[in-house]
């Protein structure tokens, strides 16, 4: 009797030591969890700050007008192109500059060189004034699209 009663005491005793360690690890687990979402939500916000401040840096930089280039990088007579910006900036006579859309009419094409207040285009030749963008030469039929820039001292800006 005495050795029967005994067996079931350690039984119980044992599931409630398990129960209690699965309690724990149960704890522990939320508990990492919850470190985990606040180490992210720290760090979500401040990525998002600091790209913010790039982003509106970047904004900023451009309202202001993109340099394409100084007043002394366009030769008078010719000009150069901003592939980038898609911008043919000419300087037809001391002092004057110009720009138009460096896509040329005809079929797309950049033009390239630019000369004797000449633009050409290098797909099939087309030619167009440096100072008005109107069509010298064809197959082209339209003239370049002007484009808008600002000279501020002697920074050429794409308005
Ligand atoms: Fe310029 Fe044809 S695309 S001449």
């Amino acid at each position: 009797m005495t050795s029967e009663s005994l067996h079931p005491v350690p039984g119980p005793a044992r599931r409630t030591v398990v129960a209690a360690v699965g309690a724990a690890g149960l704890a522990v687990a939320l508990t990492a969890c919850g470190a985990d979402d606040k180490a992210s939500d720290s760090v979500g916000p401040g990525d998002g700050g600091s790209g913010s401040k790039s982003s509106g840096g970047t904004d900023s930089g451009a309202g202001g007008g993109t340099e394409l280039a100084k007043t002394g990088d366009i030769p008078e007579g010719g000009g150069k192109v901003f592939a980038d910006q898609g911008v043919v900036v000419t300087q037809p006579a001391a002092g004057t500059f110009k720009a138009f859309s460096s896509k040329c009419t005809h079929q797309g094409c950049a033009v390239k060189g630019i000369a004797n207040g000449v633009i050409t285009c290098p797909c099939h030749g087309s030619q167009f004034s440096a100072t008005d963008g109107s069509v010298k030469k064809g197959p082209a039929t339209s003239a370049l699209a002007a484009a808008t820039i600002t000279i501020e001292g002697d920074s050429i800006k794409l308005a």
